[in-house]
């Protein structure tokens, strides 16, 4: 779990309360609960402790699998940080208003729990039933359920005070870096008069994000493409199937007709019918082989593997 600091940090003595996002303590704790930290050095942490580690320039809060050395890894395993710095020890965990004590004792289950779900976690045959089980959860049966839970959805343009929940939102779903996303927020997406690019979510009734894509020049992030490109386009597993993507694009549009784009453009990856479909929904047609080889190419020399749809829409 990647811990968001400052953002609700109430320092009571030693003691420090931290709102995460990520996955790493994933089912444990999930994206906007907070934890409870005690300073303590590396010698004041056992097996089976949660610590709060710094690893290169981020905040983790890790399981502890060996102490000599000192060796931390995620619930569901996968990689571990033996580099990571620790900073102390996590004492309970809160959601909402719900509080859990993480009491010395329960050192053991944490320890073998971690061992059990990360030795489940490394077959593909165990995760391939999770994913269908989870796609189970998100399709047209549980829709009504979801609606209800969910309440009346509010897709709009972000604003500068939705930082928060926008940071929230992409620790947990968007491989976006946060600092990246701060500064756009509350520089060229809210502020900067004259500029291009938006961002846009859907927020549930409690003011959660549960969808989001923004819409900016893809020279930002280092690509040499034309143009204004709809990008990071997620919308939670709880909120899927109901028209978030779409609303949310066709919010985008809205906005680039009104900053005086007269075209905009998304790059999809080939297998990914969800989107497809929903881009073609909102109007976009399929660009010229020309960009789509030119976008393909800059993809590819910037580490992407699958190959990638080019859309365009016409804004008149
Ligand atoms: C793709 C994604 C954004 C769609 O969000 P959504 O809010 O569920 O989309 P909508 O409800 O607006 O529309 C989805 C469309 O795809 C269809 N669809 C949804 N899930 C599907 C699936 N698993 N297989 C095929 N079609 C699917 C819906 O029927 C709908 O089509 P319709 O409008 O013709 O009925 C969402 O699934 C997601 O976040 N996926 C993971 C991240 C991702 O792939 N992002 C896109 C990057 S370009």
């Amino acid at each position: 779990m990647d811990l968001v600091a400052l953002v609700e940090a109430t320092p009571t003595g030693r003691q420090l309360w931290l709102r995460g996002a990520g996955r790493s303590l994933y089912p444990l704790l999930r994206s906007g609960d907070s934890v409870r930290v005690l300073r303590c050095e590396a010698e004041g942490l056992a097996r089976g402790d949660v610590a709060l580690m710094k690893v290169r320039r981020q905040l983790v809060a890790h399981v502890v699998v060996s102490t000599q050395p000192l060796v931390t890894a995620p619930l569901l395993g996968g990689k571990k940080d033996p580099e990571g710095l620790p900073l102390g020890r996590i004492t309970a965990l809160r959601r909402g208003s719900l509080l859990l004590p993480l009491p010395r004792v329960s050192r053991p289950t944490l320890f073998l729990g971690q061992r059990l779900l990360a030795g489940l976690w490394s077959r593909p045959k165990a995760r391939a039933v999770f994913r269908r089980l989870r796609d189970f959860t998100v399709s047209g049966w549980s829709r009504p359920l979801r609606k209800r839970w969910l309440g009346e959805l509010e897709v709009r343009l972000l604003r500068a005070e939705d930082l928060d929940a926008l940071l929230v939102f992409a620790g947990e779903r968007l491989l976006v870096p946060s600092p990246f996303l701060r500064q756009q927020l509350l520089g060229r997406w809210t502020r900067e008069a004259g500029s291009m690019g938006a961002a846009v979510g859907a927020f549930d009734k409690k003011g959660r994000l549960c969808g989001f894509a923004y819409l900016d020049d893809y020279r930002q992030e280092g690509l040499q493409l034309e143009g204004l490109w709809v990008r990071s386009l997620v919308v939670a597993p709880r909120a899927r199937r109901m028209g978030v993507a779409f609303q949310i694009i066709t919010c985008l549009m809205d906005e680039a007709r009104r900053q005086g784009a007269d075209r905009i453009f998304a790059d999809i990856d080939d297998d990914n019918f969800a989107s497809l479909r929903t881009f073609r929904r909102a109007g976009f047609r399929g660009s010229s082989t020309e960009l789509t080889l030119q976008v393909n190419s800059e993809w590819s020399a910037s580490g992407g593997i699958k190959p990638l749809v080019v859309m365009e829409c016409e804004l008149n």
